[in-house]
């Protein structure tokens, strides 16, 4: 699951003016000014407008404009902070025929919803009321552009947007704009694995597969040695030519951004999902140093390698037996190898459990197309922070991921601290999400500037229950 935001962060954009990520974004939005070709300030620029996306005003629309084809930089990064920029020149979407027009002629609104999934409830909201008129008024032939732009981003977010029963009579007569309801699901491959929770798991992806992404960032901000130097001075030092393992890859996005940031390593990411592995393999095209295999993580040591470093995000609490499987890639860790992992927090995915509540009988139906549509009405008729306002709410396969899947085994911090004593592993950093989240951290616990006191932050998400919501992220390496 990607990072939640806390919900309403729009509202407190006017009592914020000194923050750290206010004073990041100004720096990187003057030093975009100053030096708009160079790749690593527009990687940064982008970076910030991704974690502050609520931060972004017509100041930004100039940058936005210029990075948003850019084959060289990620556009998710900045989908959000585009729209909420956009956002007091958006139309009206009571008025469609006027918002067509408006769209239709505005080259950064067509930029953001071919390029990106949309993840902004009011950008949805004016684009599927455009999408009714042009089916329903039969004008998708006027405004071809828009039209076409509407039939990508179905594609990208799978077909999430809700319709009604007027839309879906009215579509056989328009087939050429069906795939701007309906866009072709994923060849789903078999799933013929022993283990029962494996094998759903691996059926889920294979229909579903996530992440949801385009392209990765061609530069990266910082390192991994850089990034194992920030974890303190007894974090283990990587050989030059590191291997790599990505366990549970996906569709491949971090497994590309991790082959960019080491291109003298050799990556290898191993995945379950056939369909999951088919989106890697055309999106990670080129990248020469990134191996992607189907290969169930239990069994990595059939691999025959020990690797130097070892990612597995969002993946461990879907197993079976999550401890289990962190055994097996403990299995494979070099001596003096180090780990990241990110696991769910049972505490931050309460506002799930609500939502799932509110989904009431629809929880019990077989998931389709049609149902995520229906749960996404619901909720966007009752929102739950944090969940109606996390990107995974804006398409299929993330709706499926965030809400209904076929296995979740979520941790807690003693649940972490004991596995960790288990695994005979050592805690080099916890993560925090936002730069507002360490100065608070540094507030409650000053000794601790490397994130190791994990009572510390047990007693932080007590006090912060939606800091995790983006998942536990920590690294660590071998006890001894
Ligand atoms: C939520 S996705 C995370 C994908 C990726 N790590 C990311 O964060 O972008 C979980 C992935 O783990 C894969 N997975 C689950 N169990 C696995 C297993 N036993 N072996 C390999 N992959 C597995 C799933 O198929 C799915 O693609």
């Amino acid at each position: 699951m990607a990072a939640l935001p806390p919900g309403g962060r729009r509202a407190m954009v006017a009592t914020m003016t000194d923050t750290p990520s206010v004073k990041r974004l100004a720096a990187a939005t003057s030093a975009w000014r100053a030096a708009a070709d160079d790749a690593a300030v527009r990687t940064r620029l982008a970076v910030q407008l991704s974690r502050r996306p609520d931060l972004a005003d017509a100041s930004h629309l100039p940058a936005i404009a210029a990075m948003i084809r850019d084959p060289e930089i990620d556009p998710a990064q900045f989908e959000r902070a585009g729209w909420v920029a956009l956002g007091p020149a958006l139309p009206d979407p009571a008025d469609p025929q006027a918002a067509a027009l408006w769209l239709d002629r505005h080259d950064l609104a067509i930029a953001l919803i071919e390029e990106t999934q949309v993840a902004d409830a009011a950008a949805e909201r004016v684009l599927s009321a455009v999408r009714r008129w042009l089916l329903l008024d039969r004008k998708t032939g006027a405004f071809p552009r828009l039209a076409a732009a509407l039939v990508r981003q179905a594609a990208i977010n799978g077909g999430a947007w809700p319709f009604d029963a007027e839309e879906r009579a009215a579509l056989p007569a328009t087939p050429d704009f069906l795939a701007a309801y309906l866009p072709a699901p994923p060849d789903a491959a078999g799933a013929d694995f022993d283990a029962p929770v494996t094998r759903a798991v691996a059926a889920q992806y294979g229909r579903w597969p996530y992440p949801v992404w385009q392209r990765a960032n061609a530069v990266t901000l910082r390192s991994l040695a850089e990034t194992l130097r920030a974890c303190g001075s007894d974090a283990p030092v990587l050989p030059d030519r590191p291997n790599i393992l990505v366990a549970g890859c996906g569709t491949g996005r971090e497994a590309m951004t991790l082959a960019r940031l080491a291109p003298d390593a050799t990556v290898t990411a191993i995945e379950l999902s056939d369909t999951s592995l088919t989106v890697a393999r055309a999106r990670c095209a080129g990248q020469a140093n990134l191996h992607l295999l189907r290969h169930d993580l239990h069994a990595v040591a059939e691999l025959g390698q020990r690797f130097d470093y070892i990612v597995c995000s969002g993946v461990l609490h879907h197993l079976p037996d999550p401890e289990a499987g962190w055994a097996a890639l403990v299995g494979v860790l070099a001596p003096r190898g180090a780990m990241q992992v990110a696991l769910y927090s049972r505490i931050a995915r309460l506002p799930v459990a609500a939502a799932r509540m509110r989904l009431g009988a629809l929880m019990r139906e077989p998931v389709s197309d049609d149902l995520i549509r229906a749960a996404r009405r619901q909720l966007i008729a009752a929102p739950v922070p944090s969940v109606t306002d996390s990107r995974d709410f804006f398409s299929t396969a993330g709706v499926h991921d965030l809400l209904f899947h076929v296995h979740e085994d979520c941790f807690d911090v003693p649940r972490i601290e004991r596995a960790i004593d288990a695994l005979g592993l050592k805690l080099l950093r916890f993560g925090l999400p936002t730069p507002e989240d360490a100065a608070r951290y540094r507030e409650l616990a000053p000794h601790d500037p490397l994130h190791r006191d994990v009572a510390a932050w047990h007693a932080y998400e007590m006090g912060h229950p939606s800091t995790f919501a983006g998942m536990y992220r920590m690294t660590l390496t071998r006890a001894s």
